[in-house]
C-alpha cells in the first residue's frame, strides 16, 4: 500500500515540476497550481489516503508528502517571480517614454503691445512717485470739456470729432434732432478734474484708459485709441520741471539714445503748452501734448493757481507703441491678426 502511495506522490511530484517549472505565463502557472497542489491533485489524493495507514506509515508518508508539497511550493514561487520579471519588463519596454523627444510647445500667450506699453510707462511715472487711476470713458460735457477750459464754441465739441451717447435723461447736450447725450471721452484729460477734486495738492497722478474720435481709422489714427495721462500739482511746479519729466520718461521707454524733441503747440487747458515729438521712421511723430496747467483748470478743480502751479500731459499710448515695437500701421492693434501678435 505505502509503495504504491510512494509511486503515486513521486509520479506526481516529477510531473507538477515539470509543469509548474515550464508555466509559459502567470496564467498558466494559476492552472498548474490548482491541478497540481489543489483539491483535486494527485498530491492531496495521496495526503487524504493518510488516515488509513498505521501510525508509523503514516508519519513517514505524511512527511514525504509535506516535503513535496514545500518543494512544489518553493517552486511555484521560483517559477512566478520569473514570470513577473518578465511581465514587468516587458510594461517597461512597451510603456517606456522616450525622454529625448522634442516636446510639443503649448502656444504661450502673451501681453497685448499697447497693455505692455502701458504698464512700461505705468512702472516708470510709480518710480517718479505717481499714482494711477481710472475713470469713466463716458464722460460729462463739464469734465471733458468745461472745466478743462474749453468753450461751449469752441470746434472740438463738434461732432465730427466728439462721439456722444444717447443718454435720455442726462440732459448734457442737445443733439440736433433733439436727442440728448453723454460724450464719450476724447482724452484722459477729464480725469484731471475729478483727481483733483479728489485730492488736495501736493498730486501727482497717471491716468491710462480709452479715448474716443470720431476719426477715420487710417495708419496713424484710430476712432477708439489709447492715453496716458499725467498731471503733477505742488507749489512752485516749472516748465522745467514738466520738461525733465518728459524726457526720462520717454528715454526710459524708448531708450537713452532717443531722438526727441519739444515743440510749442496750444492746447485750451494749459498754457504755455507744447508737444513731445520721437524720430521714428525717418520723421518726427508726435507722442504727446503737454503744458503747464491752465490757472482756470486749477479752479475747476478746486486748487488755487496763487499757491500751486502744475503741469500735465496725455501721451498717445498707442504711437508710443508703434515707436516701441517698430510697427507702422495703427489698425494692427486692434484687428487681432494672431499672426501679427506673435511677432512683435
Ligand atoms: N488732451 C490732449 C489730447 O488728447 C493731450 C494733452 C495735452 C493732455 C496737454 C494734457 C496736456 O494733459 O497738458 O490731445
Amino acid at each position: 500500500m505505502t509503495t504504491d502511495h510512494r509511486a503515486t506522490l513521486s509520479a506526481a511530484r516529477s510531473e507538477a515540476l515539470g509543469a509548474l517549472r515550464a508555466a509559459p505565463d502567470l496564467d498558466a502557472l494559476d492552472a498548474a497550481r490548482s491541478a497540481y497542489m489543489g483539491k483535486r491533485s494527485a498530491l492531496t489524493g495521496v495526503q487524504r489516503q493518510l488516515g488509513g495507514l498505521d501510525a508509523d506509515a503514516r508519519r513517514a508518508l505524511g512527511r514525504e508528502v509535506n516535503a513535496v508539497r514545500a518543494e512544489l511550493s518553493a517552486a511555484e514561487a521560483t517559477r512566478r517571480a520569473e514570470l513577473e520579471s518578465r511581465r514587468d519588463s516587458v510594461v517597461l519596454a512597451t510603456d517606456a517614454i522616450d525622454v529625448t523627444l522634442p516636446p510639443r510647445v503649448p502656444a504661450r500667450g502673451r501681453l497685448h503691445p499697447i497693455v505692455e506699453t502701458t504698464e512700461a510707462m505705468l512702472d516708470i511715472l510709480v518710480g517718479l512717485g505717481y499714482r494711477v487711476a481710472e475713470g469713466p470713458e463716458v464722460e460729462t460735457d463739464w469734465f471733458n470739456f468745461d472745466a478743462l477750459n474749453t468753450p461751449p464754441d469752441h470746434p472740438a465739441r463738434s461732432l465730427q470729432d466728439t462721439i456722444y451717447v444717447r443718454h435720455p435723461g442726462a440732459g448734457n447736450r442737445t443733439d440736433e434732432d433733439g436727442s440728448t447725450g453723454l460724450p464719450l471721452r476724447t482724452s484722459t484729460s477729464p480725469m484731471q478734474i475729478r483727481a483733483m477734486l479728489r485730492q488736495e495738492p501736493p498730486l501727482f497722478v497717471a491716468v491710462p484708459g480709452r479715448v474716443f474720435r470720431a476719426d477715420t481709422a487710417d495708419a496713424t489714427h484710430l476712432p477708439m485709441f489709447h492715453q496716458i495721462e499725467g498731471l503733477a500739482v505742488a507749489p512752485g511746479l516749472s516748465f522745467a520741471d514738466l520738461k525733465g519729466s518728459l524726457f526720462v520718461a520717454a528715454r526710459a521707454l524708448l531708450g537713452e539714445d532717443a531722438r526727441l524733441r519739444l515743440r510749442p503747440h496750444f492746447f485750451p487747458f494749459t498754457e504755455p503748452s507744447c508737444e513731445l515729438d520721437a524720430w521714428y521712421g525717418g520723421r518726427w511723430m508726435e507722442l504727446l501734448g503737454a503744458g503747464m496747467v491752465h490757472p482756470n483748470v486749477l479752479v475747476a478743480g478746486g486748487y488755487d493757481p496763487d499757491e500751486v502751479s502744475g503741469f500735465a500731459w496725455g501721451m498717445g499710448t498707442d504711437r508710443m507703441a508703434m515707436v516701441r515695437h517698430g510697427v507702422t500701421d495703427l489698425r494692427l492693434f486692434v484687428e487681432n491678426d494672431v499672426r501679427f501678435l506673435a511677432s512683435v
